[in-house]
């Protein structure tokens, strides 16, 4: 692999000789005397490394690590530095520089730093990535997993489709209570009919009770015409009652009559209507704790539990976390026209130390964010909806030096500006993207490059309904 290397300095800063050793290594050399020139390079075109032999006072030299991590903040940067200043320049850059070396140096020092600091980051590139065979195998009914937990809820998932037993699904939020629902009526005899779903615990009871009965037309003020609730539009298929531990007692007891009787009654109407629909429920509550307290009752949770099936959280089966990150990288590769490659070694061991509090769907979001905000094709650092700062906003004040070339310069201010507004516009939109192309005069197409090329993070702007 060609590595290209970016030399700032005199030509006694990498000899003709130097230069020859680090060619048969596969590195290509580029010398560059004059700052501005190299920080317009550095933006130019795509170098791994730069070494910086100024001869320039600590402080000069850290401004100019400063603007060419401005310029290419993905730079791996070695610095040469004056006999005796090493400790001060190591303090006042604070890290972020990957070597040091210190004036004279021999030729033999140069190509190792660079050969060391080059390694380092192809490891940090690693690319894991599983293969899709092993998603594929390891996939039943869109449910990925290979954790035995998951391979047992898939056996009971195949037992109990041919039966219309009522199912009960627990599990926090985001560990695909849904998604096991829906394969349960996927592979069930029912599987032509619908499948419907709906969340009890958004619905106010009037609403809520008029969605899963219908109503006839005059039944209340608005009921404009006869509507059919989900139990009869779900007639020969599944129902899938979602975050049912909300219910009201008297949606309770309704639900627990139609489960008895099989027939609906519209609201406003007198007939019953017969329905034959198979009946899923979850909750991420305690409802055994509900029970307890009488805010659930009994009766009904032995009508709805008949199978209970609990989808453990994804902090319990780790080892599903690179089969997910595969499958969703993939997904989101074609939704965003990204060419994500993988996550690296780094990427990854931050994905298995996270603790997950929203699941798969939240890996789901955390993935969508960096396939967004990387710099390459590589994921190398993961940010969490928990200790998200505001990367969008970092950096909005940078005054620009005149020691920045007049195009590279107001180039900068110019992508300045627009994250600064884009980033405005879509909190303002809650990172709805068509919205904020609307309302803001920007074509679709230019604003989802922009989000792109700005590396914004339009997640952290929606209003979380789930997290
Ligand atoms: N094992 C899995 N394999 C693939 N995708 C999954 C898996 N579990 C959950 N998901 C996805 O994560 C998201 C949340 O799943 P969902 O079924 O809605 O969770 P819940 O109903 O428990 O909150 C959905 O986009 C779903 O497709
Ligand atoms: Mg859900």
């Amino acid at each position: 692999m060609m590595a290209r290397v970016l030399v700032l300095g005199e030509e006694t800063s990498c000899s003709e000789e130097t230069r020859g050793i680090l060619e048969s290594r596969g590195f290509q050399i580029t010398l560059c005397k004059d700052k501005s020139e190299g920080l317009r390079k550095l933006f130019a075109r795509n170098f791994d490394l730069l070494v910086v032999d100024l001869q320039l006072p600590v402080s000069s030299e850290m401004e100019f690590f400063r603007l060419a991590r401005l310029v290419d903040p993905n730079i791996s940067v070695i610095m040469v530095t004056a006999e005796g200043t090493i400790a001060s320049t190591v303090r006042a850059l604070k890290g972020g520089v990957s070597d040091y070396l210190q004036r004279p140096y021999n030729p033999s020092d140069l190509v190792q730093s660079i050969e060391r600091t080059f390694r380092e980051k192809q490891v940090l590139r690693e690319i894991r990535l599983v293969r899709p065979e092993s998603v594929r195998k390891h996939t039943f009914s869109n449910i990925i997993s290979k954790s035995p937990k998951m391979q047992y809820i898939f056996e009971i998932i195949k037992r109990v489709a041919g039966t219309d037993s009522t199912v009960f699904i627990t599990g926090e939020t985001g560990v695909g209570k849904e998604l096991v629902a829906k394969a349960i009526h996927d592979n069930s005899p029912r599987r032509d009919g619908p499948f419907l779903a709906i969340n009890c615990g958004s619905l106010t009871e009037t609403l809520l009770e008029s969605e899963l009965f219908g109503h006839e037309k005059g039944a209340f003020t608005g009921a404009f015409k006869t509507k059919h609730g989900k139990f009869e539009c779900a007639n020969n298929g599944t129902l899938f009652l979602d975050e049912l531990g909300d219910i009201t007692s008297a949606m309770q007891v309704k639900l627990l009559r139609a489960l008895q009787e099989r027939k609906v009654v519209r609201v406003g109407g007198n007939d019953s209507i017969a329905v034959d629909v198979r009946v899923i429920s979850a909750t991420n509550q305690d409802i055994k704790e509900k029970i307890r307290r009488h805010e659930f009752r009994l009766d009904l949770f032995y009508r709805l539990n008949v199978i209970h099936i609990h989808v453990p959280p994804l902090r319990e089966r780790q080892e599903d976390i690179p089969l997910l990150v595969q499958h969703f990288i993939k997904v989101i590769n074609e939704n965003l026209g990204r060419k994500i490659k993988g996550v690296s070694t780094r990427g990854m061991k931050q994905l298995l130390e996270y603790e997950w509090p929203g699941n798969i769907r939240e890996l789901e979001n955390v993935l969508e964010r960096a396939c967004i905000t990387c710099d390459g094709d590589v994921i190398d650092q993961f940010v969490f909806p928990h200790d998200a700062q505001n990367p969008a906003m970092e950096g909005t004040d940078e005054t620009v030096d005149t020691d920045v070339p007049f195009d590279l310069a107001r180039h900068m201010v110019v992508a300045q500006f627009e994250k600064r507004y884009l980033t405005e516009a879509l909190r303002r939109y809650e990172g709805n993207v068509s919205e904020t192309a609307k309302r803001t005069g920007i074509h679709q197409r230019t604003l989802w490059r922009k989000v792109r090329e700005h590396r914004l993070d339009r997640m952290q702007f929606k209003k979380s309904k789930e997290l």
